[in-house]
């Protein structure tokens, strides 16, 4: 059987063709799935597709019309799938529970000592010759105060490295991780974290409970010089907000490896097309902000593991096994 792979990039292909080896046939397209290209998928029982794919109840039923019966995501994340409308069309749909959290707690760690310590500003000054150092000062974050708000793997995975650099940890979540207590962590409300806080970085999924949990309010009580870094989902933040507070000279630095109006643009090359999103094209114009296009994740070893569970999905479903990868059906 042929499995037809969206949304794959060219340094993937090779990890998933070899994971399939064997297995099935897959073929890889570059293309992400949505409502244009599901009718590629005509005739193809599984499809597998990439965390930026618009899976509403259209493009489900466009597949489901084409004979697709199982959906494999490669992400963790599924709030881009509408669940209910996969299980009305009798679909599966599985998704990757576990890989490395460290990917992306190591990056998340990038973004932050990258707008700390301005990176990106000392390597365009260096290409030019310029060796000034004014406007590259950035601040010790030992003894400083990270604050972690989701902290299951990945918070925990960030939480390690910032006991590695000497801070001290505050932590917001529904339940408490006993081993970031273990790192010495304090549960705190919300507000509290926020106003302590001089490195925030958020690991909750996004969900209604947690849409825009960064709105304007909750900009308006972090430091005036706090650091600020999303690699979980973009709706976590209320965007305009951040860029109203931005405009203000607020922020030793945001990095953004997520954006909450991200689909149809990360991923893509767009630089030869008109910028129709004046938020992002503001966002990206401050100097103390870092946008990165949603490759926290994109690690060997994490794509590794992600196309290994997606095989093992894949073959879950052909041997009408459930495991805790599987979303649709629900029982
Ligand atoms: N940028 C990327 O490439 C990338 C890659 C992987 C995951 N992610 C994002 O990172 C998120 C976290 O991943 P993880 O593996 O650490 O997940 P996880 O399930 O281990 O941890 C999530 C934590 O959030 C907490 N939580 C859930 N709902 C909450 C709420 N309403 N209020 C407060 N806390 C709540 C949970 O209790 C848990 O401790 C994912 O949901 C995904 O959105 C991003």
């Amino acid at each position: 059987m042929e499995i037809l792979a969206f949304g794959v990039q060219a340094d993937e292909k090779p990890l998933i063709e070899e994971a399939f080896a064997g297995h099935h046939e897959v073929r890889c397209l570059d293309v992400l799935l949505n409502e244009d290209t599901a009718p590629i998928a005509a005739g193809h029982e599984i499809v597998s597709s990439s965390v930026n794919a618009e899976l509403g109840g259209r493009v489900l039923e466009i597949l489901a019309a084409g004979g697709t019966r199982m959906v494999a995501q490669r992400s963790t994340g599924f709030n881009n799938i509408d669940l209910d409308a996969a299980e009305r069309l009798g679909m599966t749909v599985a998704r990757v529970s576990y890989y490395s959290p460290y990917a992306v707690a190591e990056f998340a760690w990038t973004l932050a000592m990258a707008v700390n310590r301005r990176i990106v500003r000392a390597s365009i000054r260096t290409r030019d010759f310029d060796f000034r150092l004014d406007g590259l000062m950035g601040r010790d974050l030992h003894g400083r105060t990270a604050g972690v708000l989701g902290t299951g793997k990945i918070g925990e995975a960030f939480a390690r490295i910032a006991h590695g650099f000497g801070m001290r940890l505050l932590g917001w979540d529904i339940a408490e991780n006993p081993a970031c207590m273990q790192l010495g962590m304090t549960y705190v409300p919300k507000e509290e974290l926020l106003a302590e806080s001089d490195l925030i970085t958020l690991h909750v999924p996004l969900m209604p409970q947690t849409q825009h949990l960064i709105d304007a309010a909750a900009l308006k009580s972090m430091k005036d010089d706090a650091i600020l870094v999303n690699s979980s989902r973009g709706g976590l933040i209320d965007t305009a907000a951040l860029v109203a507070e931005l405009r203000e000279g607020r922020f030793t630095g945001v990095g953004l490896d997520v954006y909450e109006a991200e689909a149809g643009l990360f991923f893509l090359d767009k630089s030869l097309e008109a910028v129709d999103d004046d938020t992002l094209a503001r966002l990206v114009t401050f100097p103390n902000v870092l946008v990165t296009s949603h490759q926290a994740y994109y690690t060997r070893d994490a794509v590794g593991q992600i196309v290994e569970t997606t095989v093992k999905n894949v073959l879950d479903y052909r041997a009408g096994r459930r495991s805790e990868n599987v979303l649709v059906p629900r029982s």
